[in-house]
């Protein structure tokens, strides 16, 4: 499925919303910083998206965009199999950044040559740039830009002018005035880049004469006016699992039809304390939305009875949720939409294809919804990055604690009970849970870290409490730290803040004598404990 083809030739038309401003199109050849490409677009308040580099010229002309981004790339230009760039999409007229590359690319198309590497050349240089060129427009003399290339370009076409050089790179950056191609070796998406946003800034704002006017603001009336006109007087059907790109879509279709559009909450009771009843009571007062909610606690804790196996328990989970929330769709009827809140990266990374950038997904949420689809799909979001999801939250009038919650794995605490669920044993969990959860935010933590939890083991052990002797069980608190819940680090968290939350557990926890904390890192440990 590629990001392009699924708006003119899809059964259920997407609109980009971003699209009816001036935008920039990035074409993407295997870059693993190409969402980076887009957020930084997209900070500097111009809409950005991604399409595989293999859309064609008239492809890209159609899609209108106001200019162009060319990604870098693990190939190498003219390498057997490698992604190549359509000569035609450099006479588009558009405004053109080429980065690593999309530099090689842009000057091999030119006519340049491009020198294969022996070695890698990785990390930071200094970038000294040529001010005439308006990309390096008020900067200074010289600053740090991070390279990851092996190939560069060995030679200047004659209709490329050099505009920066680095200690072992002569063409670091090149220019063509009157095409407006900006080509660059090093990476301003990156954050050890020095100046990357005034890069970005000088090339959407100056060279590309595109206002900064993208905001979540301006997505929000756009979106809302383009739902109205789409749902027109159907009804949406959305399922809400408490996490916070469904709580942002409810709030949006709450805000855009009102009582046309009815979420059902599966409260399959492996939810953290009051979580159920802090999103609906949220969503209750921003948005006239209908909530419908299933308690199907017993079912599911049924099912689970005597489950020990962490893939079973998911497995169990994935397919109860879709079972109860398909029953609940036939049960309320007469819905011609279902509302997603998927997001852009998962957009970005089911496009694939070949050289487009490409990650494994290992999880799904049990938000998972029916395949075969009756119902005509309706995914707000899917052009958002997740923290535009929680920059809209708050537009929406979300309060901020929910919006900026940690994430949740959509099997819930089932993942941290070591053994059956049971419960007592939910119970137990969900006030060691809520107790440390608390003291981060109290301290001013809960920020400083991706993710916070408890976890309980399904082991005794001895203690003294009075003049008696215990034998109960162990809660194990975990912190990481994190961009992105693929790699982690467990927070170093204050020893006495840590002392201070063991303390009130064993206290105010009936049944828990011991508290550890988890300083384990991912990899090779995960974040969760199953
Ligand atoms: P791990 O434990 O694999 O988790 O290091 C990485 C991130 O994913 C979350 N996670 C899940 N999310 N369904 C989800 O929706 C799941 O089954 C699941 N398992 C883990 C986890 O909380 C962390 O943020």
């Amino acid at each position: 499925m590629s990001v392009s083809s699924l708006e003119p030739g899809r059964k259920n038309p997407a609109p980009s919303i971003g699209r009816s401003t001036p935008w920039v199109l990035v074409l993407d050849f295997g870059s693993q910083y190409v969402q980076l490409i887009a957020r930084r677009l997209r900070e500097a308040g111009v809409y950005a998206e991604v399409h595989p580099w293999h859309l064609e010229a008239e492809a890209v002309r159609a899609l209108g965009p106001a200019a162009l981004v060319i990604s870098g790339s693990p190939a190498s230009v003219g390498g057997e199999g490698a992604p190549h760039l359509d000569p035609a999409v450099l006479g588009l007229g558009l405004p053109t950044l080429g980065i690593c590359f999309g530099m090689q690319a842009g000057a091999h198309a030119l006519g340049g040559s491009v020198k294969k590497g022996r070695t890698r050349e990785y990390g930071r240089a200094t970038f000294r740039p040529d001010r005439e060129c308006p990309l390096f427009r008020d900067l200074p003399d010289s600053f740090r830009a991070w390279m990851s290339h092996a190939d560069s370009v060995a030679e200047l076409p004659p209709d490329l002018r050099l505009s920066g050089s680095t200690e072992s790179c002569k063409f670091a950056a090149s220019w063509n005035a009157e095409r407006k191609l900006f080509l660059i070796q090093f990476h301003p998406e990156v954050t050890h880049t020095e100046c990357g946003p005034q890069i970005f800034k000088n090339f959407v704002e100056d060279i590309a004469g595109i206002p900064p006017t993208w905001s979540m603001k301006r997505f929000l009336e756009l979106e809302i006016e383009e739902l109205r006109r789409r749902i027109g007087k159907d009804r949406v059907l959305l399922g809400l699992s408490g996490g916070v790109d469904s709580t942002v879509v409810a709030a949006l279709l709450g805000r855009a039809v009102g009582d046309q559009a009815v979420a059902v909450f599966v409260d399959h009771g492996l939810l953290r304390a009051d979580e159920a009843e802090q999103v609906v009571e949220a969503l209750g007062k921003v948005s006239p939305l209908r909530i419908h909610k299933v308690d199907a606690r017993q079912r599911f804790l049924r099912r689970l009875e005597g489950v020990v196996d962490p893939e079973a328990k998911r497995r169990i989970i994935g397919e109860e949720f879709i079972r109860v929330f398909e029953e609940e769709s036939d049960r309320l009827g007469g819905f011609r939409f279902l509302a997603q809140g998927t997001l852009y990266p998962d957009v970005i990374e089911s496009a694939g294809g070949p050289g487009a950038a490409m990650t494994i997904k290992t999880h799904h949420n049990v938000g998972g919804l029916p395949k075969d689809m009756r119902f005509e799909l309706i995914e707000p979001l899917r052009t958002l990055f997740k923290d535009e999801v929680r920059r809209l939250g708050i537009e929406l009038e979300l309060p901020s604690e929910l919006v900026d919650r940690h994430p949740f794995p959509g099997p819930g605490l089932a993942v941290r009970i070591m053994g059956p669920i049971t419960e007592p044993a939910l119970a137990t969990l969900r006030a060691a849970d809520k107790i440390f959860i608390d003291g981060l935010r109290r301290k001013k933590l809960y920020h400083k870290v991706w993710q916070a939890f408890a976890v309980l083991l399904p082991v005794q052990t001895v203690g003294v409490m009075g003049d008696e002797r215990t034998y109960e069980q162990v809660v194990a608190l975990r912190a990481v730290t994190s961009q992105d819940g693929m790699t982690a680090d467990w927070a170093r968290l204050p020893a006495s803040f840590l002392g201070d939350i063991s303390t009130r557990i064993v206290n105010r926890v009936p049944g828990v004598n011991r508290v550890v904390y988890d300083i384990s890192s991912k990899p090779p440990a995960t974040i969760e404990w199953e």
